[in-house]
C-alpha cells in the first residue's frame, strides 16, 4: 500500500524544490506588483513566451491527435494566465502537472512527451525542458538496497524537466508483495509531491494496464492532474502520417503509390502487431529499400530528381500484407 507524503519526505531524499543548479524560478523575485488599475498586452506576453509557435509547430508536425493539442493548448494557457496574475502580485502556488499518457503503441505518446517538455520549458515552468525517459529497469533494482539509489538517480537526472516512464504499471507487481517496484513508486510519490514545481511525472502506456495500476496505486492517481488518451489514427491519418515522413525523408509517393498505401493500411490495421504511427514509418522505410533496389537493378542507368525522389506503387504491393490477405482468402 502507498503512503501520503510527509513534510520532512524531501529531505530525506535530498530534492527539496528548486535546490538543483541553476536560476530559481519560484517565487519570482520580479518588480513591484502592477496597480490594480493596470492592463497588460496578452499578444505581447503570448509573442514572449513563443507558446504560439511550439503549438502550430505541433500542429503541423502532427497529424490528428486533436483532444490531446486542445488539452496542451489549455495547458499553455493556464501557465500565461498564471504568469499575467503573478504580475499583478497573485501568488498561486504553481499547478500540478503530472500526466497520464494512455494510448496503443505508436500513437504519439513519447513523441508529444518530448514536446511537452520543450513547451513546458518555454513557459518557465519547467528550468531545463529536457526528457528523461525510463521504464522499470531504470528505476528498480535485483537486490536488496539497490531500488532507492537507482530511483533516486534516475530523479536526479530528469530535476528541471520531465520524468517520463514508460509502461509504468510494470513498476508495480500485484501478484508480489514484496516487489521492490513498491519501493520505487514511493520515492516517486513523494517527489511528484514536494518537488512538483520542478519536475513533471508523465506516466505512459495502454489503458486498460494503467487503470489497474491506478485502482492498486490510488496515491499515484491522485497526484496526476492530466489523464490525456491518445486514440488509435485512422486509415486517412495514417496516410497523412506516411506523406509526412516521406516529406521529410525528401521522397514523394507516386498517385499509384498514394493508392497502394491507402489498400495497404486498409490490410495492415488488421493484421498482428500493428503500431500505428511506427508501422507506417517501417513501412516507409522499407519502401525506400525497395526503391533503391529497383533503381540499383535497372539496366539504365541514367537517373535524375524525379526517379531518386519518387516511390512507386511496386515498392508497397511487395509488402508481405498483400500476400497474407490472399492467403487468408484463399483458406
Ligand atoms: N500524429 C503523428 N503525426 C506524425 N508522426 C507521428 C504521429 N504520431 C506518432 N508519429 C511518429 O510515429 C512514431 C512512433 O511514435 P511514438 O514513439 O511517439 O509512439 P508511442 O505512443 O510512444 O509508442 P509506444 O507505446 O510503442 O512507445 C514516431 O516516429 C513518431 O514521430
Ligand atoms: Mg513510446
Amino acid at each position: 500500500m502507498t503512503s501520503p507524503t510527509t513534510q520532512a519526505a524531501h529531505n530525506s531524499f535530498g530534492f527539496k524544490p528548486g535546490d538543483s543548479s541553476g536560476p530559481q524560478l519560484q517565487p519570482e523575485p520580479g518588480p513591484e506588483p502592477l496597480p490594480a488599475d493596470a492592463v497588460v498586452d496578452l499578444a505581447e506576453v503570448r509573442r514572449e513566451s513563443g507558446v504560439d509557435e511550439v503549438l502550430a509547430q505541433l500542429d503541423t508536425e502532427l497529424v490528428g491527435l486533436t483532444p490531446v493539442k486542445t488539452r496542451i493548448a489549455e495547458i499553455a494557457a493556464l501557465l500565461l494566465v498564471d504568469k499575467l496574475r503573478a504580475r499583478f502580485g497573485i501568488t498561486a502556488p504553481q499547478p500540478t502537472l503530472h500526466m497520464c499518457f494512455t494510448g496503443n503503441p505508436g500513437t504519439g505518446k513519447t513523441t508529444v512527451a518530448l514536446r511537452m517538455a520543450e513547451l513546458l520549458h518555454r513557459l518557465g515552468y519547467l528550468r531545463r525542458g529536457h526528457l528523461v525517459s525510463v521504464t522499470r529497469d531504470d528505476l528498480v533494482g535485483e537486490y536488496v538496497g539497490h531500488t532507492a539509489p537507482k530511483t533516486k538517480d534516475v530523479i536526479k537526472r530528469a530535476m528541471g524537466g520531465v520524468l517520463f516512464i514508460d509502461e509504468a504499471y510494470y513498476l508495480y507487481k500485484i501478484e508480489n508483495e514484496r516487489d521492490y517496484g513498491s519501493e520505487s513508486i514511493e520515492i516517486l510519490l513523494q517527489v511528484m509531491e514536494n518537488n512538483r514545481d520542478d519536475l513533471v511525472v508523465i506516466l505512459a502506456g495502454y489503458a486498460d494496464k494503467m487503470d489497474r495500476f491506478f485502482s492498486a496505486n490510488p496515491g499515484m492517481q491522485s497526484r496526476i492532474a492530466h489523464h490525456i488518451t491518445f486514440p488509435d489514427y485512422t486509415v486517412d491519418e495514417l496516410q497523412q502520417i506516411a506523406a509526412l515522413m516521406t516529406g521529410q525523408l525528401g521522397y514523394r509517393l507516386s498517385d499509384d503509390a498514394q493508392v497502394a498505401l491507402h489498400e495497404y493500411l486498409q490490410r495492415r490495421i488488421h493484421q498482428p502487431w500493428f503500431a500505428n504511427a511506427r508501422s507506417v514509418r517501417n513501412a516507409m522505410e522499407r519502401a525506400r529499400l525497395r526503391h533503391a533496389r529497383r533503381l540499383m537493378a535497372d539496366p539504365q542507368p541514367l537517373v535524375g530528381l524525379e526517379q531518386l525522389t519518387t516511390i512507386e506503387a511496386s515498392e508497397l504491393r511487395a509488402s508481405r500484407v498483400f500476400d497474407d490477405q490472399s492467403e487468408a482468402a484463399g483458406t
